[in-house]
């Protein structure tokens, strides 16, 4: 049984996975709106994926005897700039996310709860993944700068990063619910 201490921070970052997963589907809506389809679609797919990490850490929480709060979160960023600053809110997102993940390993270490040391390891691999693909991203954004044309191949490999990551899932033996 997970104690008091571990179980409010595992809470805490079932709040920070369901803030990760309104904000990306903010700005999916957005970038929808702006004509960026390919992206929005790989956008409203990372926002699912965000309620897959949520929903794992809250059954982990119950399974593990303790008490799951469904989160109340502020309200995500609607508006922006352009997709660069799109993509460099989502990295600065990620990389925070990746902090409160090993601030989480490093106290169920103290705690000595194995357990839940264990189980968080599935996150450390995939933060350690989400943040290169966000910042590979980041760097071609960069490089791309305000060449509509350039954006306009961009956003269609986006879209193609959706199927990707899709065919990879199926292919995945493990669920990550
Ligand atoms: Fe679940 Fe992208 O952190």
């Amino acid at each position: 049984m997970i104690n008091k201490k571990i179980e409010k921070a595992l809470n805490e970052q079932v709040a920070m996975e369901c803030f990760s997963s309104a904000q990306y589907l903010a700005m999916a809506a957005w970038l929808e709106n702006k004509g960026f389809e390919g992206t929005g679609s790989f956008l409203y797919n990372q926002s699912d994926e965000e309620r897959t990490h949520m929903l794992k850490l809250f059954h982990y929480i119950l399974d593990a005897g303790g008490k799951g709060v469904s989160p109340g979160i502020k309200e995500p960023k609607s508006d922006f700039k352009n997709l660069h600053e799109v993509f460099e809110n989502i990295y600065i997102q990620e990389q925070k996310v990746s902090q409160s993940i090993n601030h989480l390993v490093n106290l169920s270490h103290e705690e000595k709860d194995h357990t839940t040391h264990n189980f968080l390891q599935w996150y450390v691999a995939e933060q350690l993944e989400e943040e290169a693909l966000f910042r590979s991203i980041l760097d071609k954004l960069k490089m791309i700068g305000d060449n509509g044309g350039a954006l306009y191949v961009f956003d269609k490999d986006m879209k193609d990063l959706v199927g990707q990551k899709n065919i990879l899932k199926s292919q995945s033996t493990g669920s990550k619910i």
